[in-house]
C-alpha cells in the first residue's frame, strides 16, 4: 500500500493548467461532469472553455453519461498544455441527510456512486495508457458531497487500484484551494484509522 501511496500527489490550482513538475506530468484529467456531457459550470464549465468547442460537437454525439460511470475524449485545444485525453465522470448529487453523514463508508448509495466514478475513470486511464492522471474533488461543488467524506473515499479507492494495476503511473488529487487540499492530506495522514473500520464499498 505504501508504494502506492508514493505514487499520489496532492496540488492545488487549475485542473486545466497541470503545473510542470521534473518527475511527472498530467497526461489526462478527469471532469466533474453531467449526464448530458455538454458541459456546465465548475469544473466542467473549465474544461470545455479551455479544450475549446470540439468537446461539445465530439461530446454531443456520445449519448452522455449515466452517474457513477465515466467516458473519455480527446482533450482537443488541452494538447497544447500536454494533456491527451480528457476523462468525463458523473458524480453522485449527495441526497442523505445529516445523519447518513455518520454511516460508515459505503453505507449511503452516494458513496458507492461516487467510488465507482474514481474506479471507472482509472480504468479507462490504464486502458489508454495515460501515464498522470489529474482528478478534481467529484461531487463537492455544485452536487454537494460532504467534502471529508467524499476525499475519505477518493483516497481509498485510488490507493486500492493503484496497489493493483501499475498504469496509471501517478494520480494527482488536483484540489481548488488550500482548504481542500488540507482535507486531503489530513485523510490520508490518518487513512489507517478509518481504512480499518471502512464498510468495502460497492
Ligand atoms: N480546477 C480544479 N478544481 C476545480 C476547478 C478547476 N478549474 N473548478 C472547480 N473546481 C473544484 C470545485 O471547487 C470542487 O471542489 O472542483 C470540485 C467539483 O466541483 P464542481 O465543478 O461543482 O463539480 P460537482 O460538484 O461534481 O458538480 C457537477 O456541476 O459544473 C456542473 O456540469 C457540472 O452539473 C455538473 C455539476
Amino acid at each position: 500500500m505504501n508504494e502506492a501511496l508514493d505514487r499520489i500527489t496532492i496540488v492545488t490550482g487549475d485542473i486545466t493548467r497541470p503545473r510542470k513538475d521534473q518527475q511527472w506530468a498530467v497526461d489526462a484529467i478527469v471532469n466533474a461532469a453531467n449526464e448530458s456531457l455538454r458541459g456546465g459550470g465548475g469544473v466542467d464549465g473549465a474544461i470545455h472553455r479551455a479544450a475549446g468547442p470540439r468537446l461539445l460537437a465530439h461530446n454531443a454525439k456520445l449519448g452522455g453519461c449515466r452517474t457513477g460511470l465515466a467516458k473519455i475524449t480527446p482533450a482537443f485545444d488541452l494538447e497544447a498544455r500536454g494533456i491527451h485525453h480528457i476523462i468525463h465522470t458523473v458524480g453522485p448529487i449527495w441526497h442523505a441527510d445529516d445523519d447518513e453523514i455518520d454511516a460508515k463508508l459505503g453505507d449511503v448509495r452516494e458513496d458507492v456512486l461516487l467510488a465507482s466514478c474514481y474506479t471507472r475513470s482509472l480504468e479507462l486511464a490504464a486502458e489508454h495508457d495515460c501515464q498522470c492522471v489529474a482528478f478534481p474533488a467529484i461531487s463537492t461543488g455544485v452536487y454537494g458531497f460532504p467534502k471529508q467524506r467524499a476525499a475519505q473515499i477518493a483516497v481509498s479507492h485510488v490507493l486500492g487500484f493503484l496497489a493493483t494495476h501499475d498504469r496509471p503511473q501517478r494520480v494527482v488529487f488536483c484540489c481548488f484551494d488550500e482548504a481542500d487540499a488540507g482535507i486531503y492530506c489530513e485523510v490520508i495522514e490518518t487513512r489507517d484509522q478509518w481504512m480499518l473500520n471502512r464498510k468495502r464499498l460497492g
